[in-house]
């Protein structure tokens, strides 16, 4: 659980904020004379179910507890969560403080290693592995120093007795990854021998972990750090620090498999590559990859696995579903072309030849493979179809169901019955046949229950937050954005960082409250929008809540009404509301009630417009 959700947890806003304001039950809330105006009937509501105060008169202002505080007590974010976390006894800084300190203190021992293994290449036990690197792999002396490159003398405790001089000990260094535990009961030794080093650094450049790869030939391969604390291969793609300038500027991004298959062609002027490693592409690859430019190319390697891999990794990108459940995905219309504005490829590289081999050898080649690289749709369905005969109407009724999906997410119609007229033509059924399976599965989708499609649905908040992180470009549109729109205070935070193009520098830390919120709202799906429908996209969803709110606030005064009406008689209080309207003028007990009704009214009225607007 993070800070802020402890010390919601342990702060009851209707006792804590009871403390300054007079408060009364209102219904099911309660109610009380703003602190933030002057006013003499109460119109500062606390709500008891979702522990956000709001005033509904003049001076409109409203949030959580933490926003409570701020405004109070006149201090920041900062200071507000500082001051509850006191009061509430969570231990906030000192928890964080220490998580950062830890990630710092294994994140520099992995540097460390890079450092030493460094050392280790370029120094006289080095040749052999210099001699690999420039001549078996063509590296230039700027490239291997570029990724920094390393090597790990065949050794047992090399890198251990280093990192003690230096006063890093077992348990750290274990931690970070660097060391092997003894199954023998032995001082721990150092996992990578006789290897050359490649460092792994997250997208801040900051040293996670190593890679490690043998010279010539003998298993494994490769070895690469463990899962560690710091080093989450699920999340990490490799040289996406390095390939960042170039992705952005190019708008397209290349994905291949093997660490020499970044830096290879990085030597060749193609600086825009990342990798995973040794793992299939996951969620959160695929959300930081859509981060950094539109257009993504898988450039797999050209044998099966790397096509099993090219599929399987597009149909997550577009969100499709893993490929063997997609004949049976019951995923919605919308949710299939959440990704369709992402131009997503797969590079045809010649048979036999890596990125690394290619892009060194044949520049043009390569160049012309991620350039005109073949669309995702077309992809797949050469894929299923192939050269294969196709011999039973089972057997094609089975690749349409698999197409299904990929067809559904190709949003420009012309394009789309090109592929249907393909698909038609090589499985010999007639294109009506296809494009009504494709209606079914249309009309289908729709009745599927929302919680089934969508378990994790954000709110509309968290949408106008998402919309907001992944369109940076809105910024200059919505410089008065009312903050305050949204309740909670660690939202606000984001906003008014986001306002003022400051979130690059909150570190990347899951402990702090800010810097975790942000890593959520990040890393959820945002469809690729272009700036018109950002624009449209953002705008209704704050319309959608300011039309919560003032539901919140018609169903705050609905209740009290209803109160009211048992205490005095059903119809007494829309009697006196009725005389009000008319002109009479209400005796000094009954005119809040008369006030209440009529505002009521208004509000339904409000709300009204407002739907009757938007429609
Ligand atoms: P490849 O075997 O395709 O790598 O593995 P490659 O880049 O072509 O290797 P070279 O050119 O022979 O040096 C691709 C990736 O899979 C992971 C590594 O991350 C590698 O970069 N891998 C591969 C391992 O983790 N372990 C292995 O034994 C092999
Ligand atoms: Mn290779």
């Amino acid at each position: 659980m993070d800070a802020v959700a402890e010390i919601k947890g342990r702060i009851d806003p209707v006792e804590y904020i009871g403390r300054f304001v007079k408060l009364q039950k209102a219904g099911r809330n309660f109610r009380g004379l703003c602190p933030f105006h002057t006013e003499k009937t109460g119109s500062f509501y606390v709500f008891v179910d979702s522990g956000i105060w709001r005033c509904f008169g003049s001076c409109g202002e409203g949030g959580d507890v933490l926003s409570f505080v701020q405004k109070r007590e006149n201090v920041d974010f900062r200071e507000s969560l500082r001051i509850l976390a006191e009061e509430t006894g969570v231990e906030l800084s000192a928890r964080a403080a220490e998580q950062r300190s830890r990630s710092e203190r294994l994140s520099g021992i992995v540097s460390a290693a890079v450092d030493f293994y460094q050392q280790q290449l370029a120094g006289e036990g080095g040749a052999e592995a210099r001699r690999y690197l420039a001549e078996t792999r063509g590296l230039s002396d700027e490239t291997i120093a570029e990724f920094r490159l390393g090597w790990a003398p065949d050794e047992w405790r090399l890198l251990r007795d280093y990192l003690l001089g230096r006063g890093y000990g077992d348990e750290d260094t274990l931690a970070a990854g660097v060391l092997h535990e003894s199954d023998s009961g032995g001082a721990p030794y150092d996992r990578f021998r006789g290897r050359v080093i490649i460092p792994i650094a997250d997208h801040r450049g900051q040293f996670v972990g190593l890679g490690g790869r043998i010279l010539g030939e003998g298993e494994p391969k490769y070895l690469n750090s463990p899962q560690t604390e710091l080093f989450d291969k699920g999340r990490t793609l490799y040289a996406l620090d390095l390939a960042g300038p170039q992705a952005r500027e190019t708008g397209t991004i290349v994905v291949v498999e093997g660490y020499l298959d970044v830096i290879g062609p990085w030597q060749a002027g193609f600086r825009n590559l990342v990798a995973t490693m040794g793992t299939s592409l996951t969620e959160q690859h695929a959300a930081r990859l859509t981060r950094f430019a539109s257009r993504v190319v898988l450039a797999m390697d050209p044998d099966s696995a790397g096509m099993a891999a090219a599929e399987r990794a597009g149909s997550l990108l577009l969100d499709l579903g893993s490929p063997e459940a997609m004949g049976a995905s019951q995923r919605s219309a919308e949710a299939i072309t959440a990704n369709a504005d992402l131009d997503l490829r797969v590079a045809p590289l010649p048979a036999g030849k890596d990125p690394d081999d290619l892009a060194r050898e044949d520049p043009e080649v390569w160049r012309t493979a991620i350039e005109n690289a073949t669309p995702f749709a077309r992809f797949l369905l050469e894929r299923l179809i192939g050269g294969t005969d196709i011999d039973s109407p089972l057997e094609a009724s089975r690749i349409v169901d698999r197409l299904r999906p990929v067809l559904l997410a190709v949003r420009n119609p012309v394009e789309r019955s090109a592929h249907i007229q393909t698909v038609a033509r090589r499985l010999g059924i007639a294109e009506r046949a296809i494009a009504d399976r494709l209606r079914v599965e249309n009309r289908r989708r729709v009745a599927v229950p929302e919680s089934r499609i969508a378990p994790a649905r954000l709110s509309a908040e968290e949408a106008l937050l998402s919309t907001l992180l992944h369109n940076p470009a809105l910024r200059g549109d919505l410089r008065s954005l009312p903050v305050d729109l949204l309740p909670q205070a660690l939202d606000r935070e984001i906003v008014q960082r986001w306002l003022h193009d400051e979130l690059d520098g909150i570190p990347d830390d899951q402990d702090d409250p800010v810097a975790a919120r942000l890593h959520y709202l990040r890393d959820r799906r945002e469809p690729l929008l272009a700036p018109a429908e950002a624009r449209r996209r953002a705008s209704d969803l704050i319309r959608h809540i300011v039309r919560e709110r003032l539901i919140q606030r018609q169903s705050a005064v609905t209740e009290e009404l209803a109160e009211a009406e048992r205490e005095l008689g059903a119809g007494h209080v829309q009697e006196v509301a009725h005389q009000t309207w008319l002109g009479a003028i209400p005796s000094e007990d009954t005119i809040e009630l008369a006030e209440m009704a009529i505002e009521e009214l208004e509000l339904g009225l409000s709300i009204h417009r407002q739907e009757r607007d938007a429609s």
